[in-house]
């Protein structure tokens, strides 16, 4: 197995027992040098309850993604070559627009879902749409494939930044349908049991009026909720937060009470070393999304600088700013942006496989205050089976075979997935183990 043990460490172990109990929280993690190996394994064996990997196979935690646009799945890729301001006008806004129409809306989540699984994301930190019936119908496909996710009704209502066609009539509708929302999540989740939070969701200060920024702000801690949004994106949206409050853009949201440990900001490209303290002192987290940032961040996110500060970070591809529902491609992205940090300038700029490992994992999952992320005791049974296709051919040094993981993996080559110990994801082939 391979698990992140730092930001800096990832940890692989051959030969281990990973036992699951019935709720689906890893009850132990037995190495082949422990007293009871044998017996357990045999005990195991005894009750049929023994899932053998084969070799050149890899157990891996599930991924946490923080960023994701559920409506936009279907034009991941489209118009990247845009700026960010006319890509919401002229391809984003029209496409959210369709989702009040909830046959569409299934439609597309179905689809997003499933493919989110089958990439090995076992968390899903969504913006909806503004329409309060289709983000029910997201909350209910996650809880029909089991993805563990957390859901907003996107708030947006200010005339001047959003469109006559897609925008909450009012603020005082944008709060109530909000509310709305978080209390069919939590009835939603009494009926069936599954992990579902409803999160705060202002789409970014540009977007929202005044009275909606205070009023979510409000909603957060009446209900003690998680809260996303946008902050520091690019250059254009600190301007515009300068121009409308004479403020940095996460002075702006914190002005709010929107800078909570439970809150986490998209992008965060141009935040300052003062922004960074703000987030540090807050405990907020920053979703890290690199494909996203090479089309409309204008710069690349600091990890190691926020890191350094204790400012909690996790991956996310922010479909569909950028293209790709694969974690896998992001973490690569995320090293290959790094570099160029560093080439241009900052020395310290540089990330490992071992740190992108640790942002998709144990990042996200502190971020959003679960315990996944880690195969040990006591942690969420969030698994992926991986299997390495140049295990013949390749150095099997640990090292290696993690480095391969992290640059090759494609979703062909994710076997199967879990969440809390239930699968979720099924790609076993006919000679699978063979
Ligand atoms: N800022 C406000 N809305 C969006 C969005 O949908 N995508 C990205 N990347 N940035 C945004
Ligand atoms: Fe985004």
């Amino acid at each position: 197995m391979v698990t992140s043990a730092t930001f800096d460490k990832a940890d692989f172990t051959p030969d281990v027992l990973i036992c699951v109990d019935q709720s689906g929280t890893i009850d132990r993690v037995i190495s082949a040098t422990d007293s009871d190996y044998q017996s357990v394994k045999q005990t195991a064996i005894s009750q049929d309850i023994l899932q053998v990997i084969p070799e050149g196979n890899y157990i891996l935690p599930g991924f946490t993604d923080l960023h994701i646009h559920a409506p936009q799945w279907p034009q991941a890729g489209f118009a990247l070559d845009k700026p960010l301001y006319e890509w919401l006008n002229t391809y984003t806004f029209p496409l959210e627009s369709k989702f009040k129409d909830l046959e569409f809306a299934e439609k597309v989540y179905r689809s997003l879902v499933k493919e989110l699984l089958a990439n090995g994301t076992t968390t899903g930190l969504f913006f909806g749409s503004i329409h309060t019936n289709a983000n029910l119908i997201l909350a209910k496909v996650c809880a029909q494939f089991g993805q563990r996710a957390f859901i907003g009704k996107v708030a947006m209502d200010n005339p001047d930044q959003t469109p006559d066609y897609y925008r909450d009539d009012s603020s005082k509708e944008a709060l109530a349908e909000t509310e709305k929302f978080i209390n069919q999540i939590f009835e939603l989740q009494k009926q069936t049991g599954a992990e579902l939070t409803p999160v705060i969701t202002p789409r970014f200060v540009p977007s929202c009026t005044d009275e909606t920024l205070a009023g979510l702000g409000k909603l957060a801690k009446k209900y003690d909720l998680p809260i996303q949004s946008h902050c520091s994106e690019s250059i254009w949206e600190d301007q515009y937060a300068i121009d409308r409050f004479h403020k940095r853009d996460a002075e702006v949201l914190d002005q709010y009470g929107l800078l909570t440990d439970k809150a986490v900001m998209a992008h965060g490209t141009q935040l300052t070393d003062s922004d960074l303290d703000l987030f540090s002192q807050k405990q907020t987290a920053i979703a890290h999304c690199p494909i996203s940032n090479v089309y409309f961040g204008n710069s690349v996110m600091r990890v190691n600088d926020a890191h350094q500060k204790n400012v909690k970070v996790g991956m996310g591809t922010d479909i569909s700013g950028g293209f790709s529902p694969s974690i896998y491609r992001n973490m690569q992205q995320a090293i290959m942006s790094s570099q160029t940090l560093k080439d241009s300038g900052n020395d310290q700029a540089r990330i490992s496989a071992a740190n992108a490992f640790y942002l998709a994992t144990i990042g996200g999952a502190n971020a959003l205050h679960i315990q996944t992320g880690q195969i040990k005791p006591g942690y969420k049974a969030d698994l992926q089976i991986v299997q390495d296709q140049y295990f013949d051919i390749s150095s099997n040094q640990p090292q290696e075979i993690f480095e391969r993981l992290v640059y090759h993996t494609n979703k062909e080559n994710i076997k199967q997935v879990y969440v809390s110990g239930k699968l979720v994801h099924n790609n076993l082939g006919e000679d699978y183990g063979k």
